[in-house]
């Protein structure tokens, strides 16, 4: 696997321009807590896990990069009482998914954190297929107010679980942007009280699926794939981002340079 460079204060000043909202209330309670541990539990091969480029299930040098992200990213929503962290990419193919499911179980690792990881990516859900997992319903089922929420969530420790689809639908732009996907996401947040929840989107050059979805998140990272665009379209699609919501970073994905002995390059 291919090392990645992030950039997570390239955007600061961005950011900076949009007021943080007021804290979100504190998840605690017994009664979360006790949904959260029913969930039914993911079941890891983490052979396959590693053919999908997902190092970070079981302790491993090469998760060491997500571990970074993982802690610029809890340092930040901690700072500014993010919890709905958006990941959106510019075009497809750019690591995404894989970005997010790593960074997901790095943070299933922090003890005293719960993190839930959604696939919105209702046009091309492939999160289930990175983790070897399938589940009997998709988001849309949800929304529509079919079944339990639990059958789309798979718990992995007592730290991670994976919201997952059974497949991709039709009109996913408008279910991503309809006021039930937004009832979907406050109703997992008031169940199961995540203290984070990584939400993958489609990418956006696809569609204006995700553009839409974003102005329901506290934050995104954004996920380039190195040596794809250039530094200005870079500059283009953070302002597009930051018009819709705070831009947490951005993720510099098959990376071909050698780490510097002082951390991950920056690109700014
Ligand atoms: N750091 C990396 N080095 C090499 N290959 C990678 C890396 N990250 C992801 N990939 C590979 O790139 C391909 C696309 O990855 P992924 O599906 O995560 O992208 P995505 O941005 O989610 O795509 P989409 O926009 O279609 O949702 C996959 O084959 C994945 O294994
Ligand atoms: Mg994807």
């Amino acid at each position: 696997m291919t090392a990645f460079q992030t950039t997570l204060e390239k955007s600061q000043a961005l950011k900076d321009q949009i007021p943080d909202d007021a804290q979100p209330d504190q998840p605690t309670g017994r009664q979360a807590l006790a949904q959260w541990l029913a969930l039914p539990e993911l079941w890891l091969d983490v052979a396959y896990l590693r053919s999908q480029l997902v190092v970070t299930a079981t302790p491993d040098e090469a998760a060491v990069p997500f571990d970074i992200l993982r802690t610029r990213l809890v340092c930040l929503a901690r700072q500014h009482g993010w919890r709905r962290i958006a990941m959106v990419s510019p075009a497809g193919g750019a690591g995404k998914t894989t970005t997010a499911v790593n960074l997901a179980f790095a943070l299933g690792r922090q003890s005293g954190l719960r993190t839930l990881a959604l696939d919105f990516d209702l046009r091309k859900p492939t999160m289930g297929r990175v983790l070897g997992a399938r589940v009997p319903l998709n988001m849309t089922d949800l929304m529509q107010g079919q079944g339990h929420l639990s059958s789309v969530l798979r718990r992995h420790g007592q730290g991670m679980a994976f919201g997952l689809n059974d497949g991709s639908v039709g009109q996913s732009s408008e279910w991503l942007q309809s006021v039930e996907a937004v009832d979907l996401t406050a109703r997992f947040e008031a169940t199961y009280a995540p203290d984070l929840m990584l939400i993958d989107l489609p990418n956006l050059a696809q569609a204006d699926d995700a553009i839409g979805f974003l102005p329901n998140v506290d934050a995104a990272l954004i996920v380039v794939e190195a040596g794809r665009h250039s530094s200005y379209d870079i500059d283009v699609i953070e302002r597009q981002v930051a018009e819709q919501t705070r831009v947490a970073g951005i993720v510099l994905n098959k990376c071909t340079l050698p780490d510097s002995p002082f951390g991950p390059r920056r690109t700014n």
